[in-house]
């Protein structure tokens, strides 16, 4: 049997790996400075994180949602404590499109409305109505396409507010990035992010935080969307929750109510699954990777601010868009082909570094090393 062959892959095997680096399979050492599209948070093969997995395999991986399980409860504590947000409550399953979807479906449980509205260049992943509320008409199937979502200009506020005051009333949610990946790492403005609050607040629609990327501790702030200085009703989280074990979830605010069986899952919450995640928050916390997110990306940001080869730099903490002037096209492939160094990519021509949140001042500068001398 082969492969469905969905991705343009590189033809590198990769087989070890530890911290910022990983082997492929003849032995040759890359810079990660892509984290596995910014799943890896704490670090590869973190040694705290193999022997909690390895501890809690040895007892059990799984068991169905319909008992006690202890440990999602210690996670739901944990979360609440670094995230700021211990009044929320949380739902688990396995991935950021199944977290959107989910969020999506509860705001309009919720209020009983059907529209939603999301911005150009959104990502919110590949389920029916995450793909629904995402800006690519290429990945949308015939299926999945409906009038309930309408796109809106990113940090039009003008255009935002005057929607509301036409639709408002059957507007269920507004679902937006902190700053957009797949979008060209481009943030939401503080005064977006707060026009939005205002406006679900006035008409009881329910504003969703997409943080499966930009979350999780990535731009030294636990959610981007916090820098706002004010709360969504529902934040999506995936990526770096399980460093790579899948796992994700939506924290809700207190006033959504639970109903039995209005949303659910079999994986969602397993016990290997919720190891992995309070593996990963126990090193975010002990290791201080906020800071370390915050102060690394303050770096890189200031250095790279120097190269005139640079078109636009975009980003915050260790989410970092490094849109390069046309004729520094090849950068991207150099870094890789010549300096082992991975980087992700947003089209058509911006470098995207989501590194893990434990990366070093030493790994941060052999990568500004090497993306100086491709500019030679
Ligand atoms: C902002 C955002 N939302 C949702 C998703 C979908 O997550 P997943 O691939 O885990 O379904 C992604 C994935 O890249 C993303 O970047």
């Amino acid at each position: 049997m082969k492969l469905f062959d969905v991705y343009p892959i590189n033809n590198i095997a990769i087989e070890k790996a530890m911290g910022s680096y990983v082997w492929d399979n003849e032995g040759k050492k890359y810079l990660d400075m892509y984290g596995g599209h910014a799943v890896i948070s704490i670090g590869h093969t973190h040694p705290h994180y193999v022997a909690r997995l390895q501890e809690q395999l040895n007892k059990i991986a799984f068991y169905s949602n319909s008992i006690e399980i202890p440990i999602q409860k210690e996670l739901a504590k944990k979360l609440g404590k670094i995230s700021g947000k211990e009044d929320y409550q949380l739902f688990l399953c396995n991935s950021g499109a199944e977290a959107n979807e989910n969020a999506l479906k509860l705001a309009s449980f919720y209020n009983r409305r059907k529209k939603i509205v999301a911005f150009t260049k959104a990502f919110h992943g590949r389920t029916s109505l995450a793909v629904a509320a995402t800006d690519n008409p290429n990945i949308v199937a015939a299926v999945n396409q409906t009038d309930n979502v309408t796109f809106l200009p990113f940090n039009d506020e003008v255009t935002l507010a005057n929607h509301f005051e036409h639709y408002g009333n059957d507007i269920s949610s507004v679902i937006i990035e902190g700053i957009q990946g797949v979008g060209g790492i481009r943030e939401a403005s503080k005064s977006f992010l707060q026009l939005i609050r205002s406006l679900c607040t006035k008409y009881n629609a329910i504003y969703i935080a997409d943080s499966v990327q930009c979350g999780y501790g990535r731009t030294g702030q636990f959610f981007s969307h916090d820098y706002a200085g004010v709360q969504a009703d529902i934040y999506s989280m995936a990526k770096g929750m399980g460093n790579g074990f899948p796992i994700g979830g939506i924290l809700i605010a207190p006033h959504i109510q639970p109903k039995h069986f209005m949303l659910g899952t079999t994986f969602g919450g397993n016990h290997l699954a919720c190891a992995a995640a309070l593996a990963v928050l126990e090193i975010i916390e002990k290791e201080n990777l906020l800071i370390n997110a915050k102060n690394i990306g303050d770096y890189l940001l200031n250095k790279l601010k120097q190269f005139s080869q640079i078109k636009e730099l975009r980003g915050k903490g260790l989410m970092i868009g490094i849109e390069m002037k046309e004729e520094f096209a090849h950068v991207k492939k150099d870094l890789l082909q010549k300096h082992n160094i991975f980087t992700g990519e947003a089209k058509p021509n911006t470098i995207r570094l989501l590194p893990a949140l434990n990366i070093t001042k030493i790994e941060a500068d052999l990568f500004l090393e090497s993306f100086a001398t491709t500019l030679k």
